[in-house]
Formats: C-alpha cells, sequence, structure tokens
C-alpha cells in the first residue's frame, strides 16, 4: 500500500503525459518533413471535445483554431463525437439547456475564421450517454447545430441515421460516415421507416457497396468508435490501473483502491458495451475490417479513447483523435506506431497521386502548436 500511495505516484504524476513511440518509429519521424507541394486535401480531426471551459477559450482549441485560419478551403474540420458531455443536449424546455449549448458553442468557434467545411458526428455521450433519450437528444443537437450555422450540411450522419453516409471530398477523395452508436445503442433508434440503411443488414451492406463504388479513390472513414485502440475503450490497462482507478475518471486523482482497481479492470475487459470487449461492438469491429482490408491504404478516423493514437493494421491505418478536452491512458504495444495519453489533435494531409501524411499535434508550453509525429500513410 505504501508503495502505491507513494513512490508510484511519485514515478508517474510529476511526469505529464508523455508521447509513445514504437522502436521503429522513435526519433527517426523527426527527420521527416511534409511535401513541398500544397495538399490537394487537409483533415484536422478532433474529437470528445465535448466538455470545454465555456468561460474562455481553451488552450487546445486556441491552437486547432490557429492552425485552421492557416487553412485553405480545401479543407475539413471534423468533430468525431462526444460532442457534449456528460449527455448530450436537452430539450430546450429542460433545465440547463443554455449551459450544454454552450459546449457546443465553444466548439463551433474554433472555426471562426476558418475557410473550410466543418461536421460534426455523434458519440455515445451525444446520445444521452447510451441511455433511454439517446435518439431524442441526438436529434436536439444536429438541429441546434444546424441552425447555429445556419447550414444543414453539418451533422453527420443525418437524422441520428446509422449511415453510412457518403461525402465527396474532392474528385478523389472521399469520406464514409458512419453512426457507430446507431450500432450499440440499446434503446430506440430510427430504423428503415427513417433511414435508408436503417437495419443491421442494410447498413453494412451499403458500406461495403460504398467502398467498392470508391475503390481506387483515397477513402476515409469516419465515426465516433474506434476499431482499434490501446486506449481502455480497446480493453487495455496499466498496471496502474488496479491500484489508481480514479484516474480512469481524473488523471489527478492519485487515490490507491487496489482491490477496487482490479474489480474496475476486470468489469471494462468483461464486455462493457461501449468497449471492443463487447460481442456486438467486436461483431462490427469484425465486419468493417473485413471489408476495409480489402481496398488497401483506408483511413479509419475515430475519437472514444481520450488519446491520440495511430495502429496500422493489414493494410488499414487505424486514427484515434479522441483529445479534445479530456486525456485517457495509452498501453505500449508493438502494433501502436504512435499512442499519447494528453490533448490534442490530428491532421491528415493528402497530396497529389494520393499521398498521404499524418501528424499529431499538442500544445506546447507556450501555447504554440507542437507536432508530436509525422508518418506518410
Ligand atoms: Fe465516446
Amino acid at each position: 500500500m505504501l508503495l502505491g500511495a507513494g513512490i508510484l505516484p511519485a514515478l508517474f504524476s510529476c511526469a505529464g503525459p508523455r508521447p509513445i513511440y514504437n522502436h521503429s518509429t522513435d526519433g527517426s519521424w523527426q527527420q521527416l518533413s511534409l511535401p513541398q507541394a500544397r495538399p490537394e486535401y487537409t483533415i484536422f480531426a478532433l474529437g470528445d471535445a465535448g466538455d470545454p471551459d465555456t468561460l474562455r477559450m481553451d488552450s487546445n482549441f486556441g491552437t486547432l483554431r490557429h492552425r485552421l485560419a492557416a487553412a485553405g478551403s480545401n479543407s475539413m474540420l471534423i468533430f468525431l463525437g462526444d460532442n457534449i458531455y456528460p449527455a448530450g443536449l436537452p430539450h430546450p424546455s429542460e433545465g440547463r439547456r443554455k449551459e450544454f449549448e454552450a459546449h457546443l458553442d465553444a466548439q463551433i468557434a474554433i472555426a471562426d475564421s476558418f475557410a473550410g467545411r466543418t461536421i460534426f458526428v455523434p458519440g455515445n455521450h451525444d446520445w444521452d450517454e447510451g441511455h433511454v433519450n439517446g435518439y431524442i437528444r441526438a436529434r436536439e443537437e444536429e438541429k441546434y447545430i444546424e441552425e447555429k450555422m445556419q447550414n444543414a450540411s453539418v451533422f453527420y450522419p443525418e437524422d441520428a441515421c446509422p449511415g453510412p453516409q457518403e461525402i465527396p471530398l474532392d474528385s478523389g477523395i472521399t469520406m464514409i460516415i458512419l453512426n457507430t452508436q446507431w450500432w450499440l445503442h440499446p434503446y430506440a433508434k430510427p430504423d428503415t421507416g427513417i433511414c435508408p440503411y436503417g437495419s443491421d443488414n442494410l447498413f453494412l451492406n451499403e458500406f461495403e457497396n460504398l467502398m467498392r463504388k470508391n475503390a481506387g479513390k483515397k477513402v476515409i472513414v469516419a465515426a465516433h468508435h474506434p476499431m482499434e485502440s490501446q486506449g481502455p475503450h480497446g480493453g487495455k490497462f496499466p498496471v496502474t490501473a488496479h491500484f489508481f482507478p480514479l484516474r480512469e475518471f481524473n488523471r489527478k486523482l492519485w487515490i490507491p483502491l487496489p482491490v477496487l482497481g482490479s474489480i474496475y479492470v476486470l468489469f471494462r475487459k468483461s464486455g462493457y458495451i461501449q468497449d471492443l470487449t463487447n460481442k456486438r461492438y467486436k461483431q462490427l469491429q469484425q465486419r468493417l475490417e473485413s471489408v476495409m482490408e480489402q481496398y488497401p491504404n483506408t483511413i479509419y478516423l475515430n475519437g472514444h479513447d481520450h488519446s491520440l493514437q495511430y495502429i496500422p493494421k493489414n493494410g488499414v491505418h487505424y486514427v484515434t483523435s479522441g483529445a479534445g478536452t479530456e486525456s485517457s491512458h495509452v498501453v505500449k504495444h508493438k502494433r501502436l506506431h504512435f499512442g499519447y495519453p494528453g490533448r490534442g489533435h490530428a491532421e491528415i494531409n493528402i497530396y497529389p497521386g494520393n499521398e498521404v501524411w499524418l501528424e499529431f499535434y499538442r500544445t506546447d508550453k507556450s501555447g504554440k502548436a507542437e507536432v508530436l509525429f509525422r508518418s506518410k500513410l
């Protein structure tokens, strides 16, 4: 206990979040620079940004805003879900509505001087944290964002449908957006009466159709939930989680609870619906991955885990950017080419000839954007 209460926190708490590099990327990435040519298209991705400091511009948001101001019109800012914590946007008649509107306003404000396109994708927290009012609250959020931005093409997939929704970005670049919470949601959700692909089979078949239709193009699949992750939603926990489980909720809570910690980790590994250990979640993973692997160099972009991660697997590039307003652990593994258990965002630059570069950024001590990792995909 003394070891837990004293030495471990001392070892870890002062260090701050540190990037994790795979042995093959450690150091060598710094020798790489982006091509001189102008990118055909740039995607800025920030997830889980729904708990901002609404009294002032959050430093992480400020960094991204600065990056966006320098971008041209051939670019997109995508919010990867969990745009409002903890349980989505209540109806206007409910108390605290204004408070939660402010969470969205803070994100919309990032794109103030951005020449590109901004879109939002829903996550489990937007769906009432996966509870009974999920569908209603997702629709509330869609309506609010569309009215606030005076644009009907900003929230995807539309009408809280599962998608898949195809968005052509450029002649050779397509984004396919999925509402993965629809798949996992155990309560009322729209079916084929409202959504063209509102059943499991229709949704999966249309995903396959869209991937086939866009073969030869650069395809980015965007959704809230990861298909590969070395974070808690991937069922991966460091030894410290057994001793300090409260850190899973607040990184500063170094309170030793060894027995409860192990129970918590066991629960999270046993198939919680929001984790990749869950049977239904796994079913989605297997179906999506088996399709994407037929189209090498597909990029799968997600939030949900509050970290930055890059995992290449069987020709598919899995990119997590869910560190908008929170941070969570990333467990080192040889398949993880890069991980960062702190806040930041991802950028994907697509150059002529389908040359694609991935970068991750955080805010440095002086408040400037600092690149943590870059890789040619
Ligand atoms: Fe989430």
